[in-house]
């Protein structure tokens, strides 16, 4: 049910993330400024207005796209589904000439196949086109103009259209990945759920890779939003979308950039995986604020002149030996301690049995997921 007090050009929006960002991204929501705001699995629901869709879309870290409900009812067969897809009048949304995807998220026992059920609701879209103008719209899966989301949870549906298109954590400016980079949201995630302050720490990621952890922690830092280097979102197809209203946003979010005092360092044990982080960086113009340094993590030291936030997703499987990845993980949690007093290191690993062998406290074990795979992220305080 809609929310009293809330101005009429407000309407109800779902963000969604991985599992374990919940929090995190309701708590971005809140800092942008949203309304009414609800967590749910792997989603958050708020409510705002057209430009605070604009300014979610641009800012949001944590978020894997936003979605705006268009339509509710019940249906409990094919027939049902059908026919209240074709109530809607498509030409609202969307042009003939442009391409769609439908996507299916089905929690019912009315219904089994999600792409079965998902191409009957294409047809029935296509279908009122073709009876209306002779024409269908053509299907692009990748990158659609326009996106639609089905849900159905029980006997209930609620089709929804995608503001975002190709997924947020797609930012535009990874030029390279070597190996197994991590997905930007995870990162920003991460840096989040770590509380790190650029004031009161360096952040270092030891084992860096291409540099994520990195690049997303420089673009918190500098205020720099995710959306700075992306050009398309679904919303801009949208016949009602408001050009000068999301360049006003663009030009405000923009100017809140910072130039700060910050120490960000990488290091990899792979010249080559540095060069290639460098390449992200400067990609993402945030090379000036890394120091990338080539290096084992187990003989390099940064030392004890400061404090540092490590935040690192170190190697895992990657064909190892179980003894040798167990006597790597000894050896990180010993570099840790000793190296390292008085700082704090977060580990994000699936290997549920190398983390046991890190051989200190653990403060703080989130769930998170890293590509399908669950993993812990672990939080130790080197007193
Ligand atoms: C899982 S990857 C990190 C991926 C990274 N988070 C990203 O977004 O691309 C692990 C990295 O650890 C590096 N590595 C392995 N042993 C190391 C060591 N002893 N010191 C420093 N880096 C190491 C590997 O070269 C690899 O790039």
């Amino acid at each position: 049910m809609r929310p009293d007090k809330l101005p009429s050009s407000d309407f109800r929006m779902i963000a969604t993330t991985f599992v374990g960002l919940e929090e995190v991204l309701a708590g971005e929501l809140l800092r942008l400024g949203a309304k009414n705001i609800e967590s749910h699995n792997r989603a958050v629901s708020f409510y705002g207005d057209e430009g605070f869709m604009y300014k979610a879309n641009l800012c949001l870290r944590t978020a894997l796209r936003v979605l705006k409900p268009i339509y509710t009812t019940k249906v409990v067969n094919e027939e049902e589904l059908y026919d209240e897809i074709q109530k809607i009048n498509w030409d609202r949304f969307m042009k003939v000439e442009q391409t769609l995807a439908v996507s299916a998220v089905l929690n019912t026992e009315n219904f089994n196949h999600n792409q079965y059920i998902a191409q009957k609701t294409k047809d029935a879209i296509c279908d009122q086109f073709r009876a209306k103008t002779g024409k269908r719209p053509s299907v692009d899966k990748d990158k659609p103009d326009i996106g639609i989301y089905l849900f159905i949870f029980k006997d209930e549906m609620q089709l929804m259209l995608d503001t975002s298109g190709v997924p947020l954590y797609k930012r535009g400016y990874r030029q390279v990945a070597d190996v197994a980079p991590m997905n930007e949201i995870l990162a920003a995630g991460m840096i989040l759920l770590s509380g790190w302050d650029a004031r009161l720490s360096a952040l270092y990621d030891p084992m860096c890779g291409s540099g994520t952890i990195l690049i997303e922690a420089a673009l918190i830092a500098a205020n720099i939003p995710p959306g700075y280097y992306r050009q398309d979102y679904c919303f801009k197809n949208w016949p009602d979308f408001n050009e000068e209203l999301f360049e006003k946003i663009y030009e405000t979010v923009i100017n809140r950039i910072r130039n700060v005092p910050v120490d960000i360092i990488g290091t990899d044990i792979s010249q080559q995986v540095i060069n290639k982080a460098k390449e992200n960086a400067k990609a993402a113009k945030v090379d000036d604020m890394i120091r990338f340094v080539q290096g084992d993590f187990f003989e390099t030291s940064f030392g004890l002149e400061k404090k540092y936030t490590l935040i690192t997703n170190p190697p895992y499987g990657e064909r190892m030996k179980k003894e040798d990845i167990f006597a790597f993980y000894k050896q990180m949690g010993d570099t840790f301690k000793h190296k390292y007093k008085g700082s704090t290191a977060w580990v994000i690993s699936s290997g549920k049995d190398a983390m046991k062998h890190v051989g200190l406290r653990t403060s703080r074990k989130i769930v998170l997921f890293n590509g399908g795979l669950e993993c812990r992220f672990c939080k130790y305080e080197m007193y």
